[in-house]
């Protein structure tokens, strides 16, 4: 498969911050890539990057074969790009809107009027083609704001957080959208500061914090990492910090934290090794005298995954 994005030592200052450093992306054509990180990981500055809107302090990036440096417009034409916010356009019925965007990437006239129809049917608005643009949900604005990035037939789509503040239902909405385009041959690169919701329609995630990529692979990848590491709760009578120093101390455990911030209470362990390593660590507890009052194992999903990711547990 060929790469479509790629960025190569990225990296964005604001004066003494780093926003985006020496980020490596590797975007396969066709891919939908889940770009995820908490909120000020440095998403919206990397996509406003791919997207030309800003220019990096060091690196390079390309989409689709042109450099973001060298050649904005080529970039232009071959990106759909989907801000973070949806702008002031409430004023203009929704079919005026989709018709103004068109006019800027120059489609004719004749061709627009069939092309606004077609976008609204793919967005599932043609009922609201009459409306004006205030009147819309949340959820339908940002499909209409979609439907706008679509405009020019773009090879690849940059959405920023598409499904940020929507209700469940919206939230499905686009998520079947996205699958829908993905179907229709484009690559998309989307972010999400919460992995469970675009995890579903991912082929591909990566995963950053603080400016650089903790982790990236398939979604068969990053499954398969969870299941090398195991986390154990453990429950106590007494004696907690004990504990946590016994156990910082046996094999197979690369993480013990409290549950609680003050530390009082529940640990939490994080685990490598199959279920001989857990049995041997309950007994091997009993065995050093101390009251366990419960241990078993907390399921692993990839939202577990993630939050582990970005605070640096996993590498
Ligand atoms: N124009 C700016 N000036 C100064 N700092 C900024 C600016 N834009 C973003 N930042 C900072 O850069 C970091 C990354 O921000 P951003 O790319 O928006 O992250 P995300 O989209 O992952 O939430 C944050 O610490 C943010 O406060
Ligand atoms: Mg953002």
């Amino acid at each position: 498969m060929a790469t479509i994005i790629e960025t190569r030592g990225l990296t964005k200052r604001y004066g003494r911050l780093t926003a985006v450093a020496d980020l490596n992306l590797q975007v396969e054509e066709g891919a939908v890539y889940g770009f995820v990180g908490p909120n000020g990981a440095g998403k919206t500055t990397t996509m406003r990057i791919l997207a030309t809107l800003l220019r990096p302090t060091a690196g390079e990036a390309w989409v689709a074969g042109h450099s973001v440096l060298k050649d904005r417009r080529g970039v232009r034409r071959a990106i759909g790009y989907m801000p973070d916010f949806f702008g002031v356009y409430g004023d203009m019925k929704v079919w005026e809107y989709l018709d103004f965007f068109a006019a800027c990437y120059e489609i004719p006239a004749p061709t627009r009027r069939g092309l606004v129809d077609d976008l609204l049917e793919l967005v599932d608005l043609a009922h609201r083609r009459d409306d004006y643009v205030d009147a819309l949900s949340r959820g339908m604005k940002q499909r209409l704001c979609l439907a706008r990035a679509l405009a020019h037939d773009p090879q690849v789509l940059i959405l920023d957080e598409p499904a940020s503040g929507l209700d469940p239902r919206a939230r499905v909405e686009i998520r079947e959208l996205l699958r829908e385009l993905q179907a229709m041959g484009k690559t998309i690169f989307v972010s999400s500061h919460i992995l469970s919701e675009i995890e579903e329609v991912c082929t591909h995630i990566g995963v950053i914090e603080a400016g650089r990529l903790v982790a990236a692979g398939t979604l068969e990848e990053m499954r398969q990492r969870i299941q090398a590491q195991r986390v154990v709760r453990i429950g106590l009578m007494a004696r907690a910090e004990e504990t946590m120093a016994w156990l910082e101390g046996q094999e197979g455990v690369l993480e013990v934290e409290p549950v609680e911030p003050n530390g009082a209470g529940d640990l939490r362990v994080t685990l490598a090794g199959g279920d001989e390593t857990l049995a041997q660590l309950l007994s091997g507890l009993v065995g050093a005298g101390f009251q366990v009052t419960a241990f078993y194992e907390e399921t692993g999903n990839l939202e577990d995954v993630f939050m582990r990711l970005t605070k640096g547990i996993v590498s």
